[in-house]
C-alpha cells in the first residue's frame, strides 16, 4: 500500500498505483473517462483524443498520461464535453455511418458516445467520402465506411494475435486500414477467432453469419449508457 499515491479527478480523491495511466486509475475508482481507441487488453495508442482531460490545467490524453501524486485532473467540464462532442461529430461526418442498417448498432461505442453526449445530428456537413468494402474473407468483412482508424485491430493483430494482418496507409482524412496482403483481406492470416476480428469499437469489422444474434433493442448500449459498467456514483 505504501506505493500508492493520491490525486483528484473533478475533486474526487483517487488512489493510483505505480505504472497506471490516469484512465486506468480512474476506471479502478469507478470514474468514467470517455474513450474510443483505448482498450483494456491493448497498449495505449493515444490517437482518438476522446479521453482528453485537463491535468493541472493542461490537456492530456488520459489513456497515455501516467497518473501521479497530487495531480489535479478535470474530466467533466463543459469545455471538455464540448471538445469531445466535436470529435465524435467529426468521426460521424468523415465516415458513412448508416446506424439503422449496421449490425453493430446498439453495441457500437461511437454511437454509444453520441447518445451519451446527446448528439442528435452532426454540426458539420457530411463529407460522403467514397470508401471500400472488402467481403473477400470467408468469415469476416471489412467496411471502411465505418472505420474510425482507432488502430485497435492493428494493435490486436500485431501484439496479441501475432499476425500483423492490418496496418494503415494514407494521411489525414485519407488514412485508412490496409491489409497485409497483395489484393484483399482473404489473403491475410486473419481468423474469426482472432482478437483483431472482434475488437472493433464500431461496425467496420464484422463476422459473417452471426449478425443480429442479439435483437436490436436488447444490445449493450440499448439498455444502459456507455460507461455505466465503470461508473460508481
Ligand atoms: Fe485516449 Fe483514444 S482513448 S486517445
Amino acid at each position: 500500500m505504501s506505493e500508492t499515491y493520491n490525486f483528484t479527478i473533478d475533486g474526487k480523491e483517487i488512489t493510483g498505483r505505480p505504472g497506471q495511466t490516469i484512465l486506468q486509475a480512474a476506471d479502478e475508482a469507478g470514474v468514467y473517462i470517455p474513450r474510443l481507441c483505448a482498450h483494456k487488453e491493448l497498449c495505449a495508442h493515444g490517437s482518438c483524443r476522446v479521453c482528453t482531460v485537463m491535468v493541472n490545467g493542461r490537456p492530456q490524453s488520459a489513456c497515455t498520461q501516467p497518473a501521479g501524486a497530487g495531480m489535479v485532473v478535470e474530466n467533466e467540464t463543459p469545455k471538455l464535453l464540448g471538445m469531445r462532442k466535436q470529435l465524435i461529430d467529426m468521426l460521424f461526418v468523415e465516415g458513412n455511418h448508416f446506424c439503422m442498417f449496421c449490425e453493430k448498432s446498439g453495441n457500437c461505442e461511437l454511437q454509444g458516445l453520441a447518445y451519451r453526449f446527446g448528439i442528435m445530428a452532426p454540426q458539420h456537413p457530411y463529407m460522403f467520402q467514397k470508401k471500400d468494402v472488402d467481403a473477400s474473407h470467408p468469415d469476416i468483412y471489412i467496411d471502411q465506411n465505418r472505420c474510425i482508424v482507432c488502430a485497435r485491430c492493428v494493435r490486436a493483430s500485431h501484439d496479441v494475435d501475432g499476425k500483423s494482418a492490418f496496418g494503415f496507409v494514407g494521411r489525414g482524412i485519407h488514412k485508412k486500414i490496409a491489409f497485409n496482403a497483395e489484393h484483399n483481406l482473404s489473403e491475410t492470416k486473419l481468423a474469426a477467432t482472432d482478437m483483431a476480428a472482434g475488437i472493433c469499437p464500431v461496425g467496420a469489422i464484422i463476422k459473417k453469419r452471426v449478425g443480429f444474434a442479439i435483437p436490436v433493442g436488447q444490445r449493450k448500449y440499448d439498455t444502459k449508457p456507455i460507461g455505466s459498467d465503470i461508473e460508481k456514483r
